[in-house]
């Protein structure tokens, strides 16, 4: 990897072009719309936090308060730079800011039951299956719900 690393946290509506466009890239036609996104980079129970390579952004997660729970809303890499740990720093960055700014009790979040890969990341990061959700992302689309405790200083 050329150039240097950097996790930042990001917030404001000034960042939501740049978000909008990785979003596109990385999930496709399941992107976030702009709405959702401005409403997760404004909202004062929402944190999300961006990985750039010489200024240019190349992965970002999101993720809430919700009833004290913090909610993994979205992770993701661009696939050239996949493999190398920066999933798993945007996920351990965005657990620091939850557990900083809200002391959650847990974290909780939603995936595809077929993303295989994407379970598996999770699991190294200590989420395990705890329930699944039928049609969470329309129909026939199920979901597995992973939580984990939170052990916020
Ligand atoms: C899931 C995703 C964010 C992981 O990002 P990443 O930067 O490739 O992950 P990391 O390199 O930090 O991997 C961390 C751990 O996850 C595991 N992992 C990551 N990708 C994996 C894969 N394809 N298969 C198996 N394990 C995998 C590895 O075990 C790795 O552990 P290690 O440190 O012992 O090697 C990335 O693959 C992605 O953006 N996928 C598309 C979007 C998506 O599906 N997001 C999640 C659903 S919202």
């Amino acid at each position: 990897m050329s150039g240097e690393l950097e996790v930042v946290r990001v917030s404001g509506i000034k960042w939501l072009r740049d978000l909008h466009q990785l979003e596109r890239i990385i999930f496709g036609k399941n992107a976030y719309g702009l709405s959702t996104l401005a409403s997760l980079l404004e909202s004062s129970n929402a944190m999300t936090v961006a990985a750039e390579i010489d200024g240019s952004l190349i992965g970002y997660a999101t993720g809430t308060i919700d009833n004290g729970l913090g909610h993994v809303v979205s992770v993701g890499v661009l696939e050239e730079y996949r493999g190398r740990g920066i999933g798993r720093k945007l996920m351990m960055s965005l657990e620091n800011l939850l557990c900083l700014h809200f002391k959650p009790r847990a974290f909780v979040l939603e995936v595809d039951v077929a993303n295989g890969s994407a379970i598996r990341f999770y699991e190294g990061l200590n989420y395990r299956i705890v329930d699944k959700i039928a049609d969470y992302y329309g129909k026939g689309i199920h979901a597995y719900l992973m939580s984990k405790e939170a052990t916020c200083l």
